[in-house]
């Protein structure tokens, strides 16, 4: 068989799977705004476990209402939720596909507020430089709670027939605000050196653990460097944490009983360098950001931003910080590699793979034990069978333009990028597939 390396299954401590592609997080807004899930995305994750995945991650699921990043997310933050997550689950392993829930908190960074709480909760009381969202500093007895709310989801995803978890510790959400060093600036246990701002993250491995027990597979996203200041013209500030750091924080999480560590970049999101893009499509944006217009204390000036010249401008400082195009696919393999060598359970990276020789090789060479894609499978669900079949990339591969990103807040998830779709009908047919069948027959 062509990509023998790619077919071999994976055993991880608690779980195994048939092959080394695992469809990453990506989150769309599917679902109803009280957080409970509808038949859309049930239709959504099945395109991929059809597709030949052994793994689907999944999207951004909030453990607490305040941790919504924005309404329409199917949550876990309460048992009445727990026969949605088991229908999708049951969905999924239909096609001998795994299903691992990405417990999550937004804490500052969000995309829209809702109405149940304008504010965020966070490491600090700084706004999210990006957008604007305010936040308020959480205290001692509020971060208790957001622990004990995360091991209720992981006991919530186990009681649903989930096969595991990963906490979305990765791109700047609630986690990384306590992570990082360019973000956490606070005075007490939980913040100044290394050993405290990874106190909080601790907590949550420990309360899952001491919840769902040692059976259990749990995973960690991480972003093993920063690149706080990528975007330094907007003066988001100093670096973040470096590759040392995280390392550091990798072998923590494993001593607590992490399974896994699935790699990824950047402490805001979307970040230059995450999802790395050939372009950023400012006409595309400018469409869909004003969605958000009221959301932030900086999204009307980001809107103006984006018009005209000046879009051009962010266009430009945006592309120089994310690198050549020619350098997406692979972006994470050498911090993977380098974290691969520190711990002793599997790593994930994630980072524009799409072509089946680059995965092998990366498998082959210990850099990683398997891949996770998010935009190459929104383009091409069926990407493993696609290699499988000896092929070694999509006739019709992801032009990683990002469309699909900037479309998301306003419109359903799916690929917008319209060259590869004969017509505009037919991308307009594609991304509409995920209502079919409907909620209601
Ligand atoms: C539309 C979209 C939504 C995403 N949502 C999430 C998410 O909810 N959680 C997460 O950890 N990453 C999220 N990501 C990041 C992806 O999981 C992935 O790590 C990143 O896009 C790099 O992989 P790729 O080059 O294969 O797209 C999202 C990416 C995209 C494009
Ligand atoms: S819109 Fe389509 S081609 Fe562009 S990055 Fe997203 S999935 Fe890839």
């Amino acid at each position: 068989m062509a990509f023998e390396t790619i077919f071999q299954p994976l055993a991880f401590k608690n779980l195994t799977v048939k092959n080394r592609l695992f469809r990453s997080n990506v989150s769309g807004r599917f679902d109803n705004y009280d957080g409970s899930g509808n038949q859309a995305r049930i239709n959504w994750e099945t395109k991929f476990a059809k597709g030949g995945v052994g793994a689907i991650i999944s999207s951004f699921v909030p453990v607490h209402l305040r941790g919504r990043i924005v309404p329409n997310y199917a949550m876990i933050d309460h048992d009445r939720h727990i026969p949605f997550w088991r229908a999708v689950g049951k969905a999924v392993h239909e096609h001998d596909c795994k299903f691992i829930m990405q417990l999550s908190h937004g804490g500052r960074q969000r995309d829209i507020n809702g109405i149940e709480y304008p504010k965020g909760l966070s490491s600090t009381s700084k706004s999210d430089p990006l957008h604007g969202f305010e936040c308020e500093r959480a205290t001692p007895a509020q971060i208790a709670e957001i622990v004990a709310a995360f091991a209720e989801g992981a006991r919530r995803a186990r009681e649903a027939g989930l096969d595991g978890v990963e906490l979305h510790g990765a791109n700047g959400y609630l986690i990384t605000q306590f992570l990082s060093s360019a973000i956490n600036d606070r005075k007490d246990d939980y913040g100044g050196p290394l050993a405290n701002r990874a106190r909080f993250v601790r907590e949550i491995v420990r309360a899952i653990r001491a919840k769902v027990g040692q059976d259990f597979h749990l995973q960690m996203k991480i972003s093993a460097q920063e690149f706080n200041d990528a975007l330094s013209p907007l003066q988001i500030g100093p670096s973040g944490n470096t590759l040392e750091e995280s390392i550091q924080v990798c072998k923590w999480l494993v001593e607590d009983g992490v399974d896994a560590l699935h790699v990824s970049t950047g402490s805001f999101f979307p970040h230059p360098r995450n999802p790395a893009g050939s372009d950023l499509p400012v006409e595309d944006l400018v469409k869909s950001y004003d969605s958000m217009i009221s959301s932030g204390e900086r999204t009307f000036a980001n809107f103006l931003l984006f018009h005209g010249a000046s879009g051009l401008l962010a266009r430009r400082s945006w592309n120089d910080a994310a690198g050549p195009a020619d350098e997406i696919e692979g972006k994470n393999l050498p911090d993977a590699r380098a974290v691969k060598a520190a711990v002793t359970v599997p790593v994930i990276c994630t980072g524009g793979f799409q072509t089946a020789s680059v995965i092998e090789r990366a498998i082959k060479a210990h850099d990683c034990d398997a891949v996770s894609m998010a935009r190459p499978l929104i383009a091409n669900n069926d990407l493993p069978q696609i290699f499988k079949r000896g092929e070694d990339r999509a006739k019709e591969p992801c032009s990683y333009c990002n469309r699909c990103l900037v479309n998301v807040v306003e419109n359903p998830l799916g690929c917008y990028d319209q060259s590869r779709y004969p017509n505009r009908e037919a991308m307009v047919a594609q991304i509409m597939s995920v209502f079919d069948p409907p909620a209601f027959r």
